[in-house]
């Protein structure tokens, strides 16, 4: 097993490091960005202890989720993370996630980190397929997900008790054959 490296245009995606930690804070203890997430905000102690706890993982192992840096090449600097999980019982099936810190939104960083993502699983890792859950009020990440060309394939009505209240989530997946002919 090997630590992940992709490189895009303007996006190094690579394992968490220390030198992250303050970046990675100060949109980690954004509760707006933790809002539709499985994550709660992190105060910095929380925070260092996650990098520490992410920054050894190598890519790989099923039923793990491994969250990575998403590192801006010109300014050197984390603007966000993203996080794949191979499936417990078969590898060939990925879940993604992605966060952009509130800093860095809107300028296509999300899409590009998730078309370097999908390339990597897709035709390096020959992935079969890759699916999200993404909360039915996340307008922000149904776009982005909507416009790389995710099939919406399922709505789970009150599936999950988040936030002191049942929420409903959408299922969106992709084959590497649908990535093929796009
Ligand atoms: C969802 C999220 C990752 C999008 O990041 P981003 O870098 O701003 O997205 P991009 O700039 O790459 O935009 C991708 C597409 O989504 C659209 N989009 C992004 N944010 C949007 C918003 N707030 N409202 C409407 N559309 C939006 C863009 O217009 C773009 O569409 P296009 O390709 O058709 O032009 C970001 O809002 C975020 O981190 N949210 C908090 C964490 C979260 O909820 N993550 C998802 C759960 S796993």
């Amino acid at each position: 097993m090997d630590p992940l490296e992709i490189h895009t245009a303007r996006l190094h995606i690579r394992n968490l490091q220390p030198k992250d930690l303050n970046d990675f804070h100060s949109y980690r203890s954004n509760p707006e960005i933790s809002k539709y997430q499985g994550f709660d905000v992190m105060d910095l102690s929380q925070a260092e202890k996650f990098i520490a706890s992410q920054q050894n993982k190598m890519f790989g192992k099923p039923g793990q989720w491994i969250q990575y840096a998403i590192e801006e090449k010109t300014l050197g600097k984390l603007i966000g993370d993203c996080a794949i999980k191979l499936d417990e019982s078969d590898k060939r099936i990925a879940e993604i996630g992605i966060t952009i810190s509130h800093h860095y939104q809107q300028q296509g960083f999300a899409k590009e980190a998730m078309l370097g993502l999908m390339d990597f699983l897709f035709a390096v890792k020959k992935i079969h397929r890759i699916k999200e859950t993404v909360d039915v009020e996340n307008s922000a990440s149904i776009k982005l997900i909507e416009s790389i060309g995710f099939r919406k394939e399922g709505h789970f009505i009150e599936n999950i008790f988040f936030n002191e209240k049942w929420g409903s989530e959408f299922q969106y997946a992709m084959l590497k054959s649908e990535w093929r002919k796009k």
